[in-house]
């Protein structure tokens, strides 16, 4: 089936959805209409309606209509490594390409990822350079793009592979020293490249009001185990660097790219854990993306319809089950552009703008358009992968489940924000002991956040308060039933999450 006569109505979508962004402040009433429902059908749309993006990786030259139309996120796949853009002494240059991707994603109101400042690989002739160097080429492209940038891959494949849980040995890596010889860079005496390079990036991005988040980002590291059983070591070296680095007193880290490169390697195979090894890391307070998603053919025997397609189905339901997975990037268009051609791990096949959508494109799509469902269960011990937080590695309180015996509603919020605007995901959930048949939620925001259009719920807004009613249904709330809801938004300034919101007027827990 040929993609191009469903991408008329894709580009009305995305208009509709744009066009809601220009709603003023006031009252607004914003349900999606006939037209939303009828064209909701690319995979940036339905993702933004559960909540988060679904993006591509691209080039200059792949740069065909399907790419605005069909994806939210755009992630330059060559054009802002160093080897494209690093001058002597940390400087950049040769952005035209680079320059050309984030215009194209602008118009085409993607967000960007930038891929990727400091790599052993394509470094080009920042290749060797020491800390100071770095930390001038990391000043220098974070200033470079500003918040055009919605998220940085600051570090890229710091470990080493076979599942070793070690660093790699080649630069960057010379630079780290393990003073006191403890096995790990995590000493104030040691000297360690990923927390002095986040070090100097979130101090850029602090001194310039910067929103851009900035990521870490490897391969393998998808599952909390590996093919056979055993741990993935690899993943478990990562999670002590998020949680050092992402944590007080440093706070560096804002979100965690796993690769998702899917392949017969026992190391990159495709694990019914993932959704708890996602789950470990968002519980730590980051966003985790699925940040270069392919699944090579093999995975399902050859079978590139059904069971790439349901490998697919997979992956995205693990991360639409977790509210901090807030993004996924198939690493580009189709089969035979891609990195891996002979593998055929994309959503098209075709080539040079005339694509046609895979059993894998469909399978996301229905995967997206079903929503995040029921996110985040308060962990039990057996579903815990993490050595339980003591009290005061608790990641904010906002998300520490509060009892679920107190009052009568809890309410879940999460939000993916760019530049200017976000999108949100909010469950409300009956904690009582009577059935509530029609529903209100209620909040003010303490920013000047403007919901400009909603889904699931019926949206209004008068000065900062927010109510969001029902759907026709959705109205029904049994005794621990939930029923969630999500909607757009734009602001300036900071975008802090309410923090109260009351159900039929009463006050409800967060969780
Ligand atoms: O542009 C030249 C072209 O002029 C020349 O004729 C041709 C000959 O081989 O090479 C072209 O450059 C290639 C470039 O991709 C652009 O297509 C390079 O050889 C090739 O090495 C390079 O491969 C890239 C690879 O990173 C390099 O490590 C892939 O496109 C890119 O998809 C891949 O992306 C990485 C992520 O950055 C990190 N994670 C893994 C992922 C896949 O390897």
């Amino acid at each position: 089936m040929s993609s191009s006569s469903g991408l008329s109505k894709i580009r009305s979508a995305l208009v509709v959805l744009s066009a809601g962004a220009l709603v003023a402040a006031g009252a607004v009433s914003l349900q999606p209409g006939p037209a939303q429902a009828a064209t909701g059908d690319s995979l940036g749309v339905a993702a933004a309606k559960a909540g988060l993006f679904f993006g591509v990786a691209a080039s200059p030259g792949r740069l065909s209509s399907i790419v605005g139309q069909e994806f939210n996120q755009l992630t330059p796949e060559n054009e802002m490594k160093p080897e494209a853009i690093a001058g002597s002494g940390g400087t950049v240059q040769n952005t035209g390409n680079a320059d050309t991707l984030v215009n194209y994603a602008q118009n085409n109101n993607m967000i960007v990822r930038g891929h990727t400042m400091v790599w052993y690989s394509q470094a080009g002739s920042l290749s060797g350079a020491n800390q100071s160097t770095l930390n001038t080429y990391i000043k220098n492209v974070l200033l470079k793009w500003g918040n055009k940038i919605a998220y940085w891959d600051v570090v890229n494949e710091s470990l080493d592979d076979n599942n070793t849980g070690n660093r790699r040995n080649q630069w960057p890596h010379t630079l780290d020293k393990d003073a006191n010889n403890d096995g790990d860079y995590f000493d104030s005496t040691d000297t360690d490249y990923i927390r002095d390079s986040f070090k100097q990036a979130r101090q850029v991005v602090q001194a310039n009001n910067l929103k851009t988040k900035l990521c870490i980002n490897d391969y393998d590291i998808e599952g909390l185990t590996v093919k056979g059983g055993s741990k993935n070591k690899k993943s478990d070296a990562m999670y002590e660097i998020v949680k050092k680095y992402s944590q007080e007193p440093t706070k560096y880290i804002d979100c965690v790219g796993f690769q998702a490169h899917f392949n017969d390697n026992p190391n990159s195979v495709i694990t019914d854990d993932l959704e708890a090894n996602i789950r470990r890391y968002a519980e730590l307070g980051v966003e985790v993306h699925l940040s270069e998603l392919d699944i090579d053919d093999d995975l399902s025997n050859n079978d590139i319809g059904k069971g790439q397609a349901e490998n697919y189905r997979k992956v995205v339901r693990a991360c639409l089950n977790v509210s901090k997975c807030t993004g996924i990037t198939v690493w580009g268009i189709s089969d035979s552009e891609s990195w891996r051609s002979s593998e055929r791990g994309l959503l098209f096949t075709g080539s040079n703008g005339s694509y046609t959508k895979k059993a894998a494109y469909t399978a996301v799509l229905e995967e997206l358009k079903k929503g995040r469902g029921t996110v985040d269960p308060t962990p039990t011990p057996s579903e815990d992968p993490t050595p339980t937080p003591t009290p005061s590695e608790d990641p904010t309180p906002s998300d520490t489940p509060t009892d679920p015996q107190t009052g009568t509603c809890r309410v879940t919020y999460s939000d993916n924000t760019w530049n200017s605007g976000f999108t949100a995901a909010v469950t409300v959930e009956n904690t009582g002991s009577d059935a509530i048949d029609g529903w209100s939620l209620s909040w003010t925001w303490p920013g000047n956040q403007k919901v400009t259009s909603a889904w699931n719920a019926t949206v209004t807004q008068s000065g900062n308060q927010v109510t969001a009613r029902n759907a026709s249904y959705n109205n029904l709330l049994a005794p621990g039933a939930k029923a969630s809801f999500g909607f757009q938004a734009s602001y300036s300034g900071s975008n802090d999450a309410p923090e109260q919101f009351a159900l039929n007027g009463e006050t409800c827990s967060l969780g």
